[in-house]
């Protein structure tokens, strides 16, 4: 066994599965960005973190609006996912660009991506500042799925599902196993 240290052990959490945030400013221009960083950090009341950096424009209109969305995507989206991923809507307006169908959320009214398989959409309660990002605690309001990618309305369903799993840097993966351990 030959043990050496990485030189970036968060990436050691990854991969992580990939989503799409989407948010909209105080007037009212919206924006979606790419999140690794997502996480499910209660059940009662139903809470969700995202870690999102204070230099995206994103994070402004989070910033204003105290809501966003989580759209998570599947593996037919990896090139929207990574475009969202590298330019800035501070340049263009992203969500035009990329020509993906947009519906209004039935509880918030942010812009959800109807091409991805579910959506959250939340409303901010909390945030923390965390080193050089900004952790948002958004309570769930409002979610929805594609029934057909899952199994009942809750749990994935790993035939259907192939997810955007960001391993860190240029590199992703999905799944290929069609078990459920
Ligand atoms: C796979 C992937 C995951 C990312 N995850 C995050 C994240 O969790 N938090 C964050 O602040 N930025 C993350 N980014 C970077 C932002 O998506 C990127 O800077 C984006 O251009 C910001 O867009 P905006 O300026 O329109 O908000 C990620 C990028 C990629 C490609």
């Amino acid at each position: 066994m030959s043990l050496v240290e990485p030189s970036n052990p968060i990436r050691l959490l990854h991969p992580k599965l990939t989503v799409i945030i989407t948010a909209c400013g105080a007037d009212g221009k919206c924006n979606a960005m790419t999140a690794a960083w997502a996480m499910p950090v209660s059940h009662n009341p139903p809470l969700i973190a995202v870690s999102i950096s204070p230099e995206r424009y994103t994070h402004k209109l989070i910033s204003e609006t105290k809501m966003f969305a989580v759209n998570v995507p599947d593996i037919k989206l990896f090139e929207k996912v990574r475009f969202f991923g590298i330019v800035s809507g501070r340049d263009k307006d992203k969500l035009k660009i990329s020509g993906l169908k947009i519906r209004r959320g039935s509880r918030l009214g942010l812009p959800l991506i109807e091409d991805c398989v579910a959506w959250l959409e939340c409303e901010v309660e909390n945030s923390i500042r965390t080193g050089d990002h900004t952790l948002f605690i958004g309570r769930i309001v409002g979610s929805a799925v594609k029934k057909e990618f899952f199994v009942g309305v809750d749990v994935f369903d790993a035939k259907v599902f192939k997810p955007i799993m960001h391993l860190g840097g240029p590199h992703y993966t999905t799944t290929t196993s069609y078990e459920i351990y």
